[in-house]
């Protein structure tokens, strides 16, 4: 496998699959793989609903952009980002500067059978989940579509996700690079 000289960043609803396929994606190159939800509740020395309710979702967003950035100044590897991250436009602005995009996209169907197995996000919590995650996706897919590379994630085994990935990222080297042996 080719070396990585820049993070990949998944970008992506709740349920999209931006941990698992990130892990596996991270294993077949050979990289270190990030969770931002996880670093930022490490930092935090609480969980992400914890931090939601103790100090409300500015103080989580104003966290999640501090972690974000200090990640993408680690060396090349595979960073799963929370949701929300990519619709700040700070963070936004970073990714697109040092890093390679990847928008998990899927149908709302997918992510909320998904997102219904964990109790673990806030924003779904004490309200009409659905009717919750339709209002986000409908907000944030122009934005996730920015991303440098889209990539459909669907019911199928996640590791044909990643052979995707690979092909993508393959597909964009070629573009920028045409002149790259291949
Ligand atoms: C959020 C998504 C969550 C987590 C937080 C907010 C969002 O991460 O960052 O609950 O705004 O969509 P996942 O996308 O990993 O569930």
């Amino acid at each position: 496998m080719r070396k990585l000289d820049k993070t990949l960043v998944l970008v992506g609803m709740m349920g999209a699959g931006k941990t698992s396929v990130g892990r596996r994606l991270a294993n077949a190159l050979g990289v270190a793989f990030r969770d931002a939800d996880t670093e930022i509740e490490l930092a935090a020395g609480c969980t992400i609903n914890e931090i939601f309710e103790r100090f409300g979702e500015p103080e989580f967003r104003a966290g999640e952009r501090k972690v974000i950035a200090r990640l993408l100044g680690e060396p090349p590897h595979v960073l799963a980002t929370g949701g929300g991250a990519f619709m700040d436009p700070e963070t936004r602005a970073r990714i697109k500067e040092g890093a390679i995009s990847i928008w998990l996209k899927a149908p709302l169907d997918l992510l909320f059978e998904r997102v219904m197995r964990k109790d673990t996000r806030p924003l779904l919590r004490n309200t009409d989940s659905r009717t919750a995650l339709e209002r986000l996706l409908r907000e944030r897919e122009p934005v996730y579509a920015q991303a440098d590379i889209t990539i459909e994630s669907d019911e199928g085994p996640q590791d044909a996700v990643v052979k995707r990935i690979l092909a993508a990222l393959e597909a964009l080297r070629v573009k920028e690079h045409p002149e790259a042996q291949p």
